[in-house]
């Protein structure tokens, strides 16, 4: 650190090229190579190309919205592992990638690259996928932090979200990678928070992400998301990417000479930059070449696992004893896999599901094919050919969903329908042979209400990626049993949705009005029935949930609590069944959503077979954000723990109470209602005296009134719970025996507040 030159600090804090860091080689400081990600390794094939350049072949696993429907978390490790391994064979240090944002709205064109609209859920699995790459010796960045939920004006458009909202929606998820498994690196949003570009923003990059969490790595920002070099350095973006960017540099060099940027700033930097650097090439890695059959018969196992049954009405799947199959729609042989943008990868191979279905079926079965789309607009020529082939057959599979051009990086949906094409042949089609299965393929929720009463059997697949083919036949014939469930509500129509109203926002910003009311906890509060809700999935088998049991039904908030449920296979065939845990507290003193998701388990169970499921909950399961404390608050009580097989379908419910030792120090003020000084522990005593003293007041001046003091305590108390103490003494100023603002004075000594200094 010593031995660089103020240049060569300057100049290893911006890229080389598009992909590396700068290298200093006269002090034998090596360059490191980052590539998109993350639901495979997108290396470019020549470094110095930048953008969507022709990349080297590597497994496509199962973009985020798929991986996420499996709710499996050794399998998402494993998934890490396999990328990790990809990218030593590819020379990748650093895996752009997992991306936590939150799925605030169905239209934003990235959600397939986003693991959910819950926060814990996208922050379990995130940490899980960091875990299993990093395992490997090779690093990760986690993006993009924070409030990148929509692509519509993605660079410059400002996220307006309070306090509570951010820390316990948009933040979490970010914060439980961090802390529980330390990402090499984290990326920065392109978009502002609440006014201030998110590569700029001191709030998030250095006092959260490094002074509350502890983040240990170097923040890179998105490509091309610096817009004051100098000023970024100052907020806690470490490198800029991508380079070179010679001005820049110099801008930060004169700073520096100058006074105006500290140059322990950048020297800080540099030891971030150093320290992840020299970790990733110290690390002993070996070089191989990974075995790419091996590789692509694990993505298939992964994308078999993150397929949900949203509809199989009298069983209808898995398909058996047919002699003739009608598969129509283009994607059964043109599969949508992925989504476009920067996490667009090259697969080493595809799998067609038309070839895989073909392959599992005996030479007994006819199979008939038609198009039945080809483009967003129905054609009628193509539908009638399809249904001509359609009624022939013992049972139809339908293959339909958004187009590679609907869904991508860089655009957001214009609508969540899919395309009149599709529509048209779903109509027809279930019109002709009710036996009609349909197999989706869209990274993203979308409009169901216009068909889904006519469709007997429907599997959800988002995009699964390069071996999904395969996947999709084990499952349609039960070779495979489906065992994905959702991770986001699919509303009835998309003016349900929470941010509609908000999105896509005007003027430069766009403002988070739904507050914490995201997903299902909007759905929950408004009584919205959701067309498939978040959590819900079907199985080829069935599960019955018994002996809730808690380890106390009152415990201490330090002590936690464990939860333990018994599952059961009582179906005929094995499968797993994802088991979800939410909070509910009975009397909060805050508005708090309905219910919370705060524990899951997936559990693989053979027929007749029970296992327990276990879930250890802490204080912070049960907390919300108090913005007036500035922390985060357990508030003592009652909560229920709902168990469920979704969020609309708890199964067994229990309720425990929380003893908090959380102490707390008053945050009265001379604004503070009477209500809050009732609601404070230490004011109660204050308000119960002066209500003893003007009930006494008003029995010595009236001395024939029958007074029942409680009653008229109580009386007094409703009139005025809303009014600041101190406009209630104002009223009666007289009557007191000091000004009316010195008394709340005392009232706030009495409490402990040092009001001198508010
Ligand atoms: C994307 C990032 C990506 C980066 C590098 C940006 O446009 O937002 O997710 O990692 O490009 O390709």
């Amino acid at each position: 650190m010593l031995q660089l030159t103020l240049e060569e600090k300057a100049a290893l804090c911006t890229g080389l090229g598009p992909w590396q860091t700068v290298d200093v080689e006269r002090l034998g400081i090596p360059r490191i190579t980052m590539s998109d990600g993350p639901h495979g390794v997108r290396k470019v094939k020549n470094i110095e190309d930048f953008g969507l350049a022709e990349s080297i072949p590597a497994t496509c696993y199962p973009p985020a919205a798929a991986l996420a429907a499996t709710w499996n978390r050794e399998l998402i490790q494993k998934v890490g592992e396999h990328l990790g391994d990809e990218c030593i064979s590819l020379d990748v240090d650093v895996l752009l990638g997992p991306g936590v944002n939150i799925k605030r709205t169905p239209l934003c064109g990235r959600n397939f690259e986003y693991y959910s609209e819950d926060p814990y859920l996208a922050g379990v699995l995130g940490a899980i996928f960091v875990k299993g790459v990093q395992s490997k010796g090779v690093g990760t960045s986690l993006k993009h932090y924070t409030a990148n939920n929509q692509e519509y004006q993605r660079f410059t458009i400002s996220a307006e979200i309070d306090t509570r909202t951010l820390k316990e929606i948009y933040l979490p998820a970010f914060e439980k990678v961090v802390k529980e498994s330390q990402p090499w690196t984290v990326m920065c949003a392109y978009n502002k928070i609440n006014g201030i570009f998110a590569s700029e923003h001191y709030d998030l990059l250095t006092r959260i992400l490094r002074s509350e969490w502890n983040f240990e790595g170097f923040v890179v920002s998105d490509w091309g998301a610096v817009h004051n070099r100098v000023d970024a350095l100052k907020g806690g973006l470490d490198l800029q990417m991508p380079g070179p960017n010679d001005r820049d540099v110099q801008k930060v060099i004169e700073a520096v000479r100058n006074n105006t940027l500290d140059e322990k700033v950048l020297n800080q930097a540099v030891e971030r930059l150093l320290k992840i650097i020299f970790q990733a090439k110290e690390i002993k890695k070996g070089h191989f070449e990974f075995d790419k059959e091996k590789h692509h018969a694990f993505a298939r196992k992964v994308a078999t696992e993150g397929i949900i049954l949203l509809k199989n009405e009298n069983n209808l799947l898995p398909i058996k004893n047919v002699s003739s199959i009608a598969i129509i729609g283009g994607m059964a042989k043109e599969p949508r896999f992925q989504g476009g943008g920067s996490s667009l990868i090259n697969p080493t191979k595809i799998d067609i599901p038309f070839d895989e279905i073909e392959k599992i079926l005996g030479e007994n079965v006819h199979l008939e094919y038609a198009a039945g789309y080809a483009k967003d607009s129905g054609d009628k020529t193509l539908i009638n050919e399809a249904c001509d082939v359609a009624k022939q057959a013992d049972v139809v599979i339908l293959f339909s969903g958004l187009p590679f051009e609907h869904e991508s990086e860089g655009f957001d949906r214009k609508t969540i329908d899919l395309p009149e094409s599709h529509i048209e042949l779903i109509k027809a089609a279930t019109n002709v042979n009710p036996k009609t299965i349909l197999v989706l393929s869209n990274g993203s929720a979308i409009n169901m209400h216009q068909w889904i009463n006519d469709v007997p059997a429907v599997l959800e697949t988002y995009l699964l990626g390069q071996a999904g083919g395969g996947a999709i036949s084990d499952v349609l014939f039960g070779k495979e049993n489906p065992s994905g469930k959702l991770t986001e509500t699919f509303p009835v129509r998309l003016e349900h949705n929470p941010a509609y109203l908000n999105y896509p926002g005007e003027a430069g910003k766009v403002r988070y009005g739904e507050g914490l009311y995201v997903g299902y906890r909007y759905y929950d509060k408004k009584e919205i029935e959701p067309i498939f809700p978040f959590g819900f999935g079907l199985s080829y088998t069935t599960f019955s949930y018994s002996n809730l049991t808690v380890s106390k039904k009152t415990f201490k908030d330090i002590e936690g609590v464990t939860v333990n449920v018994d599952i059961t296979n009582t179906g005929e065939v094995p499968g797993k069944e994802i088991v979800q845990l939410y909070i509910h507290q009975s009397n909060p003193k805050v508005d708090r959503p309905f219910k919370e998701l705060k524990g899951f388990s997936k559990v693989e169970l053979q027929p007749n077979e029970t296992k327990t499921a276990t879930f250890y909950l802490d204080s912070r399961s049960f907390a919300y954000y108090s913005v007036n404390y500035n922390s985060w608050i357990w508030e003592a009580g009652e909560y229920d723990i709902l168990i469920g097989a979704s969020s609309k379908d708890i199964r067994l419910n229990t309720t425990v109470t929380l003893e908090s030792t959380q102490e707390l120090s008053s945050i009265l003020n001379m604004d503070s209602t009477i209500r809050d000084w009732i609601n404070d522990p230490k004011g109660k005593p204050i308000i119960d005296e002066i209500m003893t003293q003007r009930v006494n007041y008003i029995k010595s001046h009236n001395p024939d009134l029958e007074i029942d003091e409680e009653q008229m305590k109580e009386e007094l108390l409703s009139s005025a719970i809303d009014l600041p103490l101190l406009r209630v003494f104002k009223f009666a100023e007289n009557l007191l025996p000091m000004p009316a603002e010195d008394l709340v004075k005392l009232f706030l000594t009495r409490v402990g507040v040092n009001n001198e200094e508010k």
